[in-house]
């Protein structure tokens, strides 16, 4: 009697050829969907190179154009309404209207703006943010996080007398500070090591060869733009080791995991870092940077000293990004916010992955909190992975739901659970691969 065959567990599911031609149809069906913003980037490039002002928002064919948002929708010019889940790449926590930010900017502006001068609000914002992050003794502000970034390694490097810096491959710190694939023709020119991430051999080597030369470590709690990866504790723990043993500070650039908890990433892995850069929300929907740390580093910007470092900006203590600002933690971005928030996300990522395994969809999801990453693993060649990315990109925007291409997800606080549910409905439902 013959044996049933078993069945070819080694053969790949997803057929390449109709990933390509399902890819192509959903394109085309975004073309002809999305007139309006095909001609706003037509428009655009007559004085925007490409039609751009910001690299990450480029998506083919084009991207959309957003003319209105409302708590947790936007809305293209086309006249398509999106649930937004994408929160302007984590800084949009607060949804994209908000009476009180409205009017806690009504009322500084009331006050007189661009006031030539210090006033009451850097102070409230300061004093909140040092509360709040356990590195934080002092902060200076600054109008993005990669000016914040560039700050902290200023400093670093300054006050240390020493030149190099550890940063890793994929990490993201800014537009001058970007490590996706090693150091970029577009980085500040610093003396880098670009180590693999989450590789605590690899830092070890390179304190042993080049201790008394390193000036700081800049690293991400979990890389936001690298893909959402969460650091390990246990790489961190070592990073805090070898900084503290060979007199190097150590950077969380927490631009992104801020949101994780009250005081951050490192307050909810209990890592203190000696500096830390925020930015995005804590502005209250403003451009916004600040960097703090220690005491002795900080203290050496105190202009009254004799050997001060300098740091300018004429909008670094703009009084509406602060007003807005101190207004946000007060009333957005309190303890059990942020953990609700945190809650919400890892319960969302769980549903897709158990989603993705239940349909057989050749998708993973990553992150940390209500900050995630889809990425496809059809195990096949990169370009398929690509090709399957982009259709359930395509796929979900199609459904009304907005998110980035490269896959990053940040929920807002104005995303719901009817939301939630709808997109993994449309989610499961979308794809027959
Ligand atoms: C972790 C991290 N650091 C720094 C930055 C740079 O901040 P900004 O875009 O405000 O310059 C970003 C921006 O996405 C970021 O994600």
């Amino acid at each position: 009697m013959t044996q049933p065959t078993a069945p070819r567990i080694d053969a790949p599911r997803i057929d390449a050829a109709r990933v390509a031609a399902a890819h192509d149809a959903a394109r085309a069906a975004y073309v002809a969907r999305n007139p309006g913003s095909a001609a706003a980037l037509d428009r655009a490039r007559r004085v925007l190179p490409g039609g751009n002002t910001r690299s990450s928002l480029w998506t083919e064919p084009f991207p959309l154009c957003i003319e209105a948002g409302e708590g947790c929708r936007i809305r293209d010019v086309d006249g398509h309404s999106y649930v937004d889940l994408l929160g302007e790449f984590t800084a949009g926590i607060f949804g994209h209207t908000s009476p009180v930010l409205a009017k806690a900017l009504a009322d500084a502006h009331a006050r007189g703006i661009n006031l030539s001068s210090h006033t009451p609000y850097e102070v409230e914002l300061a004093e909140r943010l040092c509360a709040r992050f356990p590195s934080m003794d002092r902060v200076r502000f600054a109008n993005s996080g990669t000016e914040a970034n560039l700050m902290a390694v200023t400093a670093a490097r300054l006050v240390s007398g020493r030149g190099r810096v550890v940063v890793f491959r994929g990490g993201y710190h800014g537009g001058v500070l970007t490590f996706g694939a090693g150091v970029s023709p577009v980085d500040v020119p610093f003396d880098y090591a670009c180590l693999p991430y989450n590789d605590i051999d690899a830092v070890t080597e390179e304190f042993a060869e080049n201790g008394a030369d390193i000036a700081c470590i800049l690293v991400e709690p979990m890389q936001g733009a690298g893909g959402c990866i969460p650091a390990e504790p246990d790489f961190l723990r070592a990073l805090r080791a070898l900084a503290t043993e060979h007199g190097a500070a150590l950077i969380f650039d927490e631009v992104q995991t801020a949101r994780m908890a009250y005081g951050g990433a490192q307050a909810r892995l209990g890592i203190t870092p000696d500096m830390t850069t925020v930015g995005k929300f804590f502005g209250g929907g403003l451009a916004f940077g600040a960097f703090g740390g220690r005491a002795d580093i900080m203290d050496r910007f105190d202009p009254s000293r004799p050997d001060a470092l300098p740091h300018a900006g004429t909008f670094n203590n703009n009084s509406l990004t602060m007003a807005a600002g101190v207004t946000a933690i007060d009333h957005y971005l309190g303890a059990e916010a942020l953990d609700a928030l945190f809650v919400r996300g890892e319960a969302l990522r769980a549903e897709m992955t158990a989603l993705f395994a239940e349909r057989g969809l050749p998708f993973s999801v990553s992150g940390m909190g209500a900050i995630m990453n889809i990425h496809a693993c059809s195990g096949l060649a990169p370009e398929v992975d690509q090709k399957l990315l982009a259709l359930l990109h395509l796929t979900m925007q199609e459904r009304g739901y907005y998110f980035a291409a490269r896959g990053l997800m940040a929920l807002s606080f104005a995303v719901g659970p009817e939301e939630l549910a709808g997109f993994l409905s449309a989610l499961g439902e979308g794809l027959d691969l």
